[in-house]
């Protein structure tokens, strides 16, 4: 996909700070630290636009991503950090939880993962509210550069036989440092545009009707 045009929007903390202007939304969630403001940065070419950190915990609310003028990346907080307090971390729980199950927008999560290791128990939580709110799922393993490609396939097979991966789920392997799974990434985004935009015009006809 060509980026001609990319704007940071907000940070929201709150429902009515999330843009009102119904384009689709790709949030991507995973742990503090996993790659998921490098795999944005990636994603639009701009290197340092999502702010990324060795140190967990950088990205503490919803950054929204404006793509092309027609498309949202959402960047959400990571979870799972030790030292983020006990309120803090209530606080992003519920803030996450009321935008999956009530933001209309929302077209898929990309639920990110880092391919060395096998899935953390907020992992697998993450993936069964997915499920449970009947959000389209795709898991990306990244950092797939930091491990030997004779074992992507193995890592692949632990990631999703941890998560329980159903079929209808989609999976991107992704390396923002190479650049690895963007345009499949970009595909599969653009293919869940269409579906939804399709969906919508049938329901149009429906009403008409
Ligand atoms: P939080 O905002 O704390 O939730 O973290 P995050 O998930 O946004 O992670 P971030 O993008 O800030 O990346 C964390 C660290 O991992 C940084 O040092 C990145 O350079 C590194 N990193 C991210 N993706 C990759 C990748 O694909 N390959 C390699 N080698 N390093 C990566
Ligand atoms: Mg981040």
């Amino acid at each position: 996909m060509k980026i001609t045009n990319v704007e940071f929007v907000i940070s929201a903390v709150q429902p009515h700070q999330y843009p009102d202007d119904a384009l689709p939304e790709f949030a991507l969630a995973g742990r503090s630290n996993v790659g998921k403001s490098s795999l944005i940065n990636r994603m639009i070419m701009r290197k340092g636009l999502a702010r990324t950190s060795s140190q967990p915990g950088k990205t503490q609310q919803l950054n929204y991503y404006r793509v092309n003028g027609q498309v949202y990346l959402v960047d959400f907080p990571g979870y799972g950090y030790a030292k983020v307090s006990k309120v803090q971390r209530q606080q992003f729980g519920t803030m996450i939880e009321t935008f999956l199950s009530d933001r209309e927008p929302l077209k898929m999560v990309l639920l990110i993962i880092d391919i060395r290791h096998a899935p953390s128990k907020d992992d697998v939580l993450m993936y069964d509210w997915l499920k449970h709110f009947e959000i389209p799922v795709c898991v990306v393993t990244t950092k797939a550069d930091k491990v030997p490609r004779s074992q992507w396939d193995k890592q692949i097979k632990l990631v999703k036989q941890t998560l329980g991966f159903q079929t209808g789920d989609h999976h991107v392997l992704f390396s923002s440092e190479t650049g690895l799974g963007r345009d499949e990434l970009w595909a599969v985004i653009n293919s869940m545009i269409e579906e939804t935009s399709e969906e919508a015009e049938e329901t149009a006809e429906v009403s008409i009707e």
